[in-house]
């Protein structure tokens, strides 16, 4: 495999996850497009990756200035401003199946024929959104971590259409980021949510029936198993709602055994969603 990073890039929605890959397009020697709601939105992209390249800067992580890698974004308010020779347009829109099939669809009608157009959808099936495309060979998810600049893993996402040459394209753009990759085949939760979420379910229940406190069965993955941070923890920074969103759709995939703990629908239920609320599995008011 080698390295290589695209001249042209674009990314469909600069939320927290769009501006982190337009950040590390940018960081490697791309330009790229961003696609965003309105002046304000854009506006909001470019302070937060601003802010992000500041922090690198000072670290010592960046290969050139803070400016000249911002000076490489570009930002337009609909898909229509796409460039039509990107090498890869990436869509980082929140997770909803239908605004994802629409916009991809819509930015399919603007880029050539050779554009990779990539999904970062962090649980749909990218096969159902690729049912809109007229060129679903040239399309695959590519699930990038939070934070985008700090994460060392892509996930890369393979429906049965999608061409072995897109798939290579994807490993060379990942290694030219310099991010690791893992292959997985399109089925529910990829890789990482499908055993990231059975981790946090059992330990969800391990709590409810009073197994051991939620500090000791984090303990026991983080000290006994080298995760960097135990699952409850990672439930309440991610998010419980998210969680929940996540399991009752591989409940209905994958069966029983992701059935949401009573628990996880109680919490979100109280409105004690995580660090986001101030309260999850752990108290986070201090
Ligand atoms: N947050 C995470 O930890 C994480 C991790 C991996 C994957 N993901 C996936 O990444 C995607 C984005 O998640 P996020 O956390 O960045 O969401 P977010 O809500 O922070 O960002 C979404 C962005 O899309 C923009 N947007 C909405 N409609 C648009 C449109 N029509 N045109 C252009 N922009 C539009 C919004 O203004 C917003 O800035 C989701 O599919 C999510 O599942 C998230």
């Amino acid at each position: 495999m080698s390295a290589a990073v695209p001249r042209r890039a674009g990314v469909i929605g600069g939320g927290r996850m769009g501006a982190g890959i337009a950040q590390s397009f940018a960081t490697a020697g791309a330009a790229v497009t961003v696609v965003e709601q309105d002046e304000t939105a854009a506006a909001k992209v470019r302070d937060r990756v601003a802010g992000s390249l500041e922090r690198a800067a000072k670290r010592g992580l960046l290969p050139a200035a803070p400016d000249e890698i911002l000076g490489r974004l570009t930002f337009v308010g609909d898909v229509s401003g796409l460039p039509a020779d990107a090498d890869v347009v990436v869509e980082a829109v929140p997770e909803n199946a239908g605004l994802k099939a629409q916009l991809l669809a819509a930015a399919e009608r603007v880029v050539g024929a050779d554009t990779v157009l990539a999904t970062n959808t962090s649980s749909l099936s990218v096969t159902e959104l690729s049912a809109s495309l007229a060129r679903p060979h040239r399309f695959l998810g590519m699930h990038f971590f939070n934070p985008v600049p700090a994460s060392a893993l892509v996930e890369l996402v393979v429906p049965e259409a999608t061409e072995r040459a897109v798939v290579d394209l994807a490993l060379d753009w990942t290694a030219g980021l310099g991010k690791k990759d893992v292959v997985v085949k399109d089925s529910p939760g990829f890789a990482s949510s499908r055993l990231g979420v059975a981790l946090g379910l059992e330990a969800i229940r391990m709590v409810e029936e009073g197994v051991a406190e939620p500090q000791a069965i984090d303990d026991a993955m983080s000290l006994g198993y080298k995760h960097p941070m135990g699952p409850l923890r990672l439930t309440d920074l991610v998010g419980l709602d998210v969680r929940l969103a996540i399991a009752e759709y591989l409940h209905s995939t994958l069966g029983e055994r992701f059935a949401p703990p009573a628990l996880l629908r109680e919490k979100v239920a109280r409105g004690e969603l995580g660090r986001s609320t101030g309260q999850g599995f752990y108290s986070w008011n201090d």
